[in-house]
């Protein structure tokens, strides 16, 4: 069981406050390339509603040519708190892009200095601005000056182990301007393997006086709180624990308010969540979000009985009746299996299915 201590709970029972801008709740739903859409948000969103989320990263250069804003750029006029996250090298086309992330409605604009993908650092954007803080630094300044809305900077602790430079490079972004600064603790050569390194988190929460977010490996309320206490961050944002399982940022959510850990979904619960995305992303993509719902879909079959057959199935579907239709049949499966009083769930790796 985990427990909330008192200090914890008092010292987050305040707004997040990032510039100008409140938000009321310490859990973030991070920017995921491929999967925090639109629709995605919205279902993070029902179990969080004050928890702030990312879009998918977009492309300040690709802004500026095509000046069209690409779908990933999307914001429901309803969803608030929203952030919208940029990548890129150049900071005129970062302010410009700013510009278009206002205009469609951002609370807070994000720069993207940890995107690890060889194809984004080549050109200069994502974790290769660790390597150049100065620009670093004059892309931060040049998005601050071009709007009123907070800026905020979203990094790793460094390029490798032999080159971890957060806290050199953190002071700069708060000494820029940024607003808020989210640490995921690995380095770029980890990618996304071995553990994150929340000590590092913990030592940049030393030097700034900015919020700073804690981010990587938090895949339940208990990895939260140990993360909390032990980097004394000013919040937690969720990534790949949400992956299938919308429902984390909410549960953390609720324990960080009352105490509480709220009663985990059922693996129909969780069926009938995935059931809904997939209707969601078919009304919203046509044929093209059936594509992408296959990887949700698989997400979401995890921890029971017939859960591997189950991905298998909807890695493949072709449109949204088979989807549906598929869900259905494994939905009544696990009713029958719970009328047999047979046990239905399975441990699994919470990243059983994440490719
Ligand atoms: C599929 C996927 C897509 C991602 N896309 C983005 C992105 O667009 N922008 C970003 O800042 N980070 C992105 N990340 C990084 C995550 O936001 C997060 O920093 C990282 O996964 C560490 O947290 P975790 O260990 O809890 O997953 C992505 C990660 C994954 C797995």
């Amino acid at each position: 069981m985990v427990t909330l201590s008192p200090e914890l709970h008092k010292r987050l029972s305040q707004p997040l406050q990032i510039g100008s801008f409140a938000v009321q709740s310490r859990v973030l739903q991070s920017p995921l390339s491929g999967v925090t859409d639109l629709v995605f948000r919205r279902l993070v969103r029902r179990y969080a509603p004050t928890s702030m989320m990312y879009t998918e990263m977009v492309n300040a250069t690709g802004l500026h040519y095509v000046k069209q804003l690409p779908k990933i750029m999307e914001v429901d006029p309803n969803e608030r708190p929203i952030s919208i996250q940029l990548f890129d090298c150049r900071p005129d086309f970062l302010a410009e892009a700013a510009q278009m992330a206002v205009a469609e409605g951002a609370d807070t604009v994000d720069i993207n200095m940890g995107c690890p993908v060889n194809k984004i650092t080549k050109n200069g954007g994502g974790s290769s601005l660790l390597r150049q803080p100065e620009l670093a630094g004059e892309i931060v300044r040049s998005v601050v000056n071009a709007v009123n809305v907070p800026v905020t900077v979203k990094t790793r602790i460094g390029w490798t182990d032999q080159e971890i430079t957060i806290l050199e490079f953190a002071r700069r972004m708060e000494a820029a301007g940024a607003q808020m600064i989210t640490v995921h603790g690995r380095t770029r050569s980890q990618g996304y393997n071995g553990p994150a390194k929340w000590e590092w988190i913990a030592k940049v929460k030393q030097v700034l006086s900015i919020p700073v977010i804690a981010n990587g490996d938090i895949f339940s309320v208990e990895a939260a709180v140990t993360c909390l206490e032990q980097t004394g961050a000013d919040g937690v944002m969720c990534s790949r624990g949400t992956m299938g399982y919308p429902f984390l940022v909410g549960e953390i959510d609720h324990f960080l308010k009352t105490g509480q850990e709220k009663l985990a979904p059922t693996p129909i619960e969780r069926l009938e969540c995935a059931r809904e995305h997939l209707q969601m992303l078919f009304e919203y993509k046509g044929d093209r979000g059936v594509r992408q719902a296959r990887k949700h879909m698989t997400w979401y079959a995890k921890g029971f009985m017939g859960a591997a057959e189950l991905r298998g199935q909807l890695s493949t579907i072709e449109n949204v009746q088979q989807g549906v239709e598929i869900i259905d049949r494994a939905i009544a499966r696990l009713q029958e299996y719970a009328l047999a009083g047979q046990p239905v769930e399975l441990e699994e790796s919470m990243l059983a299915g994440v490719g």
